[in-house]
């Protein structure tokens, strides 16, 4: 068998990408395709947006990337989803083992009932990854500082973090995921119920953790924030995946009408 016949015999698997999609659809109800062929790549130390007006399939597409919409009944994902150039999409990836390394931070901040320490210890313990109390403590460190809230709970780590901020509670989140050690993070509106002060420090420790060389990828339905965190930008509408580019070439020369029309208003 020659080099030529071995490749167009391969599945087509195999990028240089982190993660990519190819073909990905995803149908709610076992009828209704929510989100129309997307292909889209992501790669490491790189933040990329999703936006688009609400109900256009942000969420479903975030949610594909770590086999989220596996927990909907009837909701069937199609395509492929390749992670280091293998494709998850299969009934046969582990999800436990998979979501160690694609996190996921949500609208609402979801501090469990534990104490700070705890809630950046639960994971990692759960995984066996922690074998003394100085390995615990380092670890409780380092990822609070990459989500730039040591600083103000260093002194309190046994307190509720129920009794934190909601902005704080949003860094813990933050802090809780990277302490998995994940190389991709996905991120569904993370300032939405937030005020503008904590939004702004969200905003720099996205920047900061992509600084460490991690694949972050953030729906979000404010500009000015998509202006602010982003290298890349994907436009969404109604199901389809309509433009991808630099954030910079999205914002100052869009090319689809669609577009255009919601980057300046039309419709929200
Ligand atoms: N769990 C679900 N079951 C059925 N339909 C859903 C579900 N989640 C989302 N949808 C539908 O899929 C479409 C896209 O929704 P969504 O991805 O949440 O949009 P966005 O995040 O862009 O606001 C909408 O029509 C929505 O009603
Ligand atoms: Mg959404």
């Amino acid at each position: 068998m020659t080099d030529t016949t071995a490749t167009q015999a391969a599945p087509a698997q195999g990028t240089d990408h982190l993660l990519q999609t190819q073909d990905v659809t995803v149908t709610y109800d076992l009828t209704h395709e929510a989100l129309h062929k997307t292909s889209l790549s992501f790669d490491a130390g790189q933040v990329t947006a999703l936006i688009g007006p609400s109900g256009c399939g942000k969420s479903t597409f975030l949610r594909c990337l770590n086999l989220m919409n596996r927990e909907i009944p009837r909701c069937v994902v199609g395509g492929q989803i390749l992670y280091h150039g293998h494709d998850i999409n299969t009934p046969k990836e582990n999800l436990f083992e998979l979501r160690k390394s694609i996190g996921m931070v949500f609208q609402q901040p979801t501090p469990f009932r534990k104490s700070i320490r705890e809630n950046i210890l639960f994971a990692p313990k759960k995984h066996g990854r922690i074998h003394s109390k100085d390995e615990a403590d380092e670890l409780v460190e380092t990822s609070l500082k990459q989500a730039a809230l040591w600083d103000e709970v260093k002194d309190k780590l046994k307190q509720s973090a129920h009794a934190l901020s909601g902005g704080q509670q949003q860094r813990l989140c933050i802090a809780r995921t990277l302490a998995m050690k994940p190389d991709v993070v996905l991120y569904d509106e993370p300032c939405s119920a937030l005020d503008p002060i904590s939004t702004f420090s969200i905003e720099e420790t996205i920047r900061s953790i992509a600084e460490s060389g991690i694949c972050e990828i953030i729906v979000t339905h404010n500009m000015e924030q998509a202006t602010r965190v982003s290298d890349r930008t994907a436009f969404f509408y109604v199901g389809d995946m309509v433009e991808t580019g630099t954030t910079q070439q999205i914002f100052s020369a869009p090319r689809d009408q669609r577009l255009v029309d919601y980057l300046t208003g039309r419709f929200g």
